[in-house]
């Protein structure tokens, strides 16, 4: 566990790499949030960290993507996560999964389920459709589980995207209240805990 005498540290990062992805855009918010109720954050793209679909031959062959090693670094550095999750089929999308389940694999004798233990994390998500990727909230909070992270009970989930959105921020002042309660509380958790 990264030592919790200083502010709360958070990785934000979307599971869309798309140029315009809404995902993308709440966890930006959620990230200026984190910094303006007393954590850092830090907002990074996975676009910026392609990596193979997971494969155990490549893997034995050539071990973890320098993509891989570069955000385990980053994760270790960081007490907390919020995921913005888009909703495909009703699951989180592969970018998001594949990401993970790299991130879970040993490197050099160190498990990667070390990496996530202790770890606290929020979720949220955005879609165009009605329900705006709840479903897919379900199913990270799951997995995040699965390797040991504590997830939050508040999220969020943007429906009707397309016109949630007004200058980069949320147009409804409720989802707004929302969003801060989102990040608040996860800001708020790491800091009892340091404390
Ligand atoms: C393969 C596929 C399946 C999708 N399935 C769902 C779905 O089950 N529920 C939903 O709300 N939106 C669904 N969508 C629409 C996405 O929510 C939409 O493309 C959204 O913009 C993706 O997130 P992003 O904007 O962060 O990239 C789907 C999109 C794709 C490409």
């Amino acid at each position: 566990m990264v030592d919790l005498s200083h502010k709360p540290r958070i990785l934000v990062f979307a599971g869309s790499s798309r140029k315009d992805s809404f995902n993308k855009l709440l966890a930006q918010l959620c990230a200026q949030r984190i910094d303006a109720l007393g954590g850092i954050a830090t907002f990074i793209d996975l676009g910026d960290f392609p990596m193979p679909l997971y494969d155990g031959d490549m893997e034995t062959a050539s071990g973890l993507p320098d993509h891989a090693l570069a955000l385990r670094e980053l994760l270790s550095e960081h007490h907390g996560l919020l995921i913005a999750s888009p909703e495909y089929n009703g699951f989180i999308t592969p970018l998001l999964k594949n990401t993970i389940d790299w991130l879970t694999r040993p490197h050099e004798g160190e498990s990667g389920l070390k990496l996530f233990e202790g770890k606290f994390a929020a979720v949220v998500s955005a879609s165009p459709g009605g329900l705006g990727g709840l479903r897919s909230l379900a199913l990270i909070r799951q997995l995040l589980s699965n390797i040991g992270v504590t997830v939050l009970p508040d999220q969020l989930a943007v429906a009707k995207a397309g016109d949630a959105f007004s200058d980069g921020r949320l147009a409804d002042t409720k989802q707004q209240t929302q969003l801060d309660g989102v990040c608040q509380r996860l800001v708020g958790t790491l800091e009892k805990l340091r404390d």
